[in-house]
């Protein structure tokens, strides 16, 4: 009953933003010659406000906008939802590019093959599956906003189980759509305040919004990134620069969650470095593997770095495949939202563009159609090449990287100890006996000391070490 509740309000809440502009008309902006082709079909139903750079501002009918999002069926364009006529017009501005601080290098080798080994496509095919089990997740349905909620709880059980502090979600509510994003952040330990971000939709769209499973478009997507962050931590990689992993909202009815964020960010003044999106991963279409989008939004010198990243990791051996270019031909998912508002974005994309998954915003969008994880994988691979080697791993400092020693002696019945190039201070003392019972526990200060052991017996004892950060050290001492 209270979901009923919370579901209606939130239809209530969506129907008052969405089409706030006049009951039943959307803003948006569109390419000019879709815009056109419109317009000659749906002359009472379509207005041309402004048209710039091949973009056009534009006011649909509700039912226009329905039609053109049932005639994408396939891949067609789409119109970008705008919330007002200004924002509308705004966005045909060509936005003017950040300054981005990247080196663009490949330097870490050894680590990025450790990960790619660990990569395991079974998990990509279990997630898949979750995914397309909500039956739909179009933005209005309950399930989801329960996609959303469960994926952070999947987030949230590998961070608990992997003992981080440093790497948290967060649930953002969005103004033109009831269904959340949800976006999880490693902190960055040396640069916190410049962004690595990927991303991919979580929501999906069919004819039948009681029956869109979602599986390439985009659970695929989402499976690729869980991969991602599994991996992450169980390499207990501690990135220089913050990571974000983001799953959107809305894509699927004009990009809306990721525009959201997006400008967020953006007024916020947050320095993005790159944001990559992951949109349909699973099904192989085309000659060569990974297909690189080069519309006029994305970034070239983005797209230069992930081809350079796939020359150097996979060309040949275990985690070898290929790519080429292909092209969009307008703002087709979510990394459009981060281009328009200033920051270098990229698209690695399952094929060429009309070879892509021919099944997409159907019911036929289900895993058996692809069957296997393995084209995912691939795209998990290169995901993780780009987080390692855009994020950078922690820079250590001499105490940090040299490893950390305790040395002890005991002299009448008195533990002498010093310990040296601690990751974090020196939290407490605790000295067992042999059956593992605590006979004394101190709170100290410094890493060096004396610890009074009279009231003990001769005998064999240990003692345990434990940091401020929770790391333990521990020794074994004989008092006589
Ligand atoms: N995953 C698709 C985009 C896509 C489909 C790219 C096929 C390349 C080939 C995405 O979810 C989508 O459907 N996007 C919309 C655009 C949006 C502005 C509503 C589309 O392509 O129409
Ligand atoms: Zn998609």
């Amino acid at each position: 009953m209270k979901n009923f509740t919370l579901g209606a309000f939130m239809c209530l809440l969506l129907s008052i933003n969405v089409f706030a502009q006049d009951s039943s008309s959307v803003f948006a902006t569109m390419d000019s010659h879709d815009a056109i082709a419109s317009q000659e079909r749906y002359p009472d139903d379509i207005q041309i406000l402004e048209v710039r750079n091949n973009q056009s501002a534009v006011l649909l009918s509700n039912g226009v906008a329905e039609q053109i999002r049932e005639n994408v069926q396939l891949h067609g364009s789409g119109y970008i939802f705008k919330a007002t006529e200004e924002l509308a017009i705004a966005a045909l501005n060509i936005p003017v590019r950040r300054p981005v601080n990247l080196e663009y290098s490949i330097t870490e080798d050894g680590f990025v093959n450790e990960c790619l080994d660990l990569v395991n496509p079974e998990n990509i095919e279990s997630d898949i599956l979750d995914l397309q089990g909500y039956g739909t997740r179009y933005h209005t349905k309950p399930q989801a906003r329960q996609a959303v909620l469960d994926q952070q709880a999947k987030w949230d059980a590998m961070i608990a189980a992997s003992g981080r502090t440093d790497v948290h979600t967060r649930i953002y509510e969005h103004d033109n759509t009831p269904m959340p994003s949800v976006i999880l952040t490693m902190d960055g330990a040396n640069n916190p305040d410049e962004y690595v971000i990927i991303g991919g939709h979580i929501d999906s769209t069919s004819w039948d919004k009681d029956d869109a499973p979602g599986a390439d478009d985009n659970a695929s997507g989402i499976a690729s990134l869980n991969e991602m962050v599994r991996v992450l931590l169980l390499k207990e990689f501690v990135p220089n620069r913050t990571i974000e992993v983001m799953a959107f909202a809305a894509e699927e009815i004009g990009l809306v969650g990721s525009a959201e964020i997006a400008e967020h960010y953006a007024d916020n003044n947050i320095d993005v470095a790159a944001y990559v999106q992951f949109d349909m991963t699973g099904y192989k279409g085309s000659a060569e593997d990974v297909y690189i989008m080069t519309d006029y939004y994305n970034s070239d010198s983005l797209n230069n770095y992930l081809a350079a990243l796939m020359d150097h990791y996979n060309t040949s051996g275990d985690h070898a495949f290929t790519y080429g270019y292909s092209e969009c031909g307008y703002g087709c998912s979510d990394h459009a939202s981060w281009a328009s508002n200033g920051y270098d974005a990229a698209m690695p994309f399952e094929a060429a563009i009309d070879e892509d998954n021919p099944n997409i915003h159907s019911p036929y969008d289900t895993y058996s159609f692809f069957g296997t994880p393995e084209h995912a994988t691939k795209f998990t691979k290169l995901g993780l090449q780009f987080l390692i080697e855009a994020a950078k791993p922690q820079v250590l400092g001499i105490n940090e990287s040299a490893e950390m020693t305790v040395d002890i002696f005991v002299a009448k019945k008195t533990l002498n100890y010093s310990l040296k190039n601690l990751h974090s201070p020196l939290k407490e003392i605790t000295v067992y006996n042999a059956s593992g019972q605590v006979l004394a526990n101190e709170r100290v200060e410094s890493e060096m000391g004396l610890m009074d052991l009279k009231n003990y017996s001769s005998g064999f004892y240990i003692a345990k070490f434990v940091l401020e950060n929770g790391q333990v050290l521990s020794s074994k001492l004989i008092l006589n």
